[in-house]
């Protein structure tokens, strides 16, 4: 058993799995932060069912998985900025399984995250984040990204939240690591983690998927 760690688009057949992570990651990360009946009563099929998944579009967000051996241990979703000038990316999602959390999945993740956006065009890139996230503001600070002072109240799948904007200069490709650099760059030798990771991540996606915050 390899165990090795692989970023690749996501499909519609990944969506039952997405949703699951995407699901207990609320319920753990946003506990205290949105009221407890509305985590509680979540359910991933619900989810599952509001994807875009599958459909072709340059305009649409994409979605890349991080697999392994065990399964779907996260995802990310990026697109064009939804509130922002032309040239502004957005990272829509970024969720990793809670078993999984402090095992370099989510650098992973976001470093394939900043090439796609760079890929498709953006030069900037900015996030929504809820307020009092505290375990992800360090995480995206880790990864160059930096609040810009916006705060505002959204509504995200029917719930409202207080959240602040982060905003993150994208380097040119000439500066930035390739794929394969980040990935020979996995940071954990734990039991937990897996011990090497790969990538299948295309610069060209083959189709676009999206999942909202
Ligand atoms: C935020 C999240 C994606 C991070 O993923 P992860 O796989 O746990 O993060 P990594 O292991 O790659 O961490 C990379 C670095 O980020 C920082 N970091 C990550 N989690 C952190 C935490 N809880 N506290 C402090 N720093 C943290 C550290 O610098 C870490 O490097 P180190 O472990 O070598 O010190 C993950 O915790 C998650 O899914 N959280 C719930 C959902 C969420 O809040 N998503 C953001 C929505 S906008």
């Amino acid at each position: 058993m390899t165990n090795a760690l692989t970023v690749r688009n996501a499909s519609a057949t990944d969506a039952a799995a997405v949703a699951a992570v995407h699901v207990a990651a609320w319920q753990i990360a946003y506990r205290g932060l949105v009221p407890d009946g509305y985590l509680d009563a979540m359910r991933p099929e619900e989810r599952a069912a509001r994807y875009t998944f599958g459909s072709t579009g340059a305009s649409l967000p994409q979605t890349m998985a991080a697999v392994d051996d065990r399964g779907l241990r996260g995802f990310a979703t990026v697109g064009r900025a939804r509130d922002e000038a032309d040239g502004v990316g957005e990272l829509l999602a970024l969720y990793v399984e809670p078993r999984s959390w402090r095992m370099g999945i989510g650098r992973l993740l976001i470093r394939h995250a900043h090439a796609r956006l760079r890929a498709l065009g953006f030069e900037e890139a900015v996030l929504w984040l809820l307020v009092g996230n505290e375990p992800a503001a360090r995480f995206y600070e880790a990864e160059g990204w930096q609040p810009d002072g916006t705060r505002r109240q959204e509504e995200i799948w029917g719930v409202n939240v207080d959240v602040i904007r982060y905003r993150r200069v994208l380097a040119r490709p000439m500066d930035a690591p390739a794929i394969d650099d980040v990935v020979t760059a996995w940071p954990r030798s734990s039991s937990r983690a897996p011990p090497r990771a790969t990538s299948s991540t295309s610069p060209a996606p083959a189709a676009d998927s999206g999942v909202r915050v």
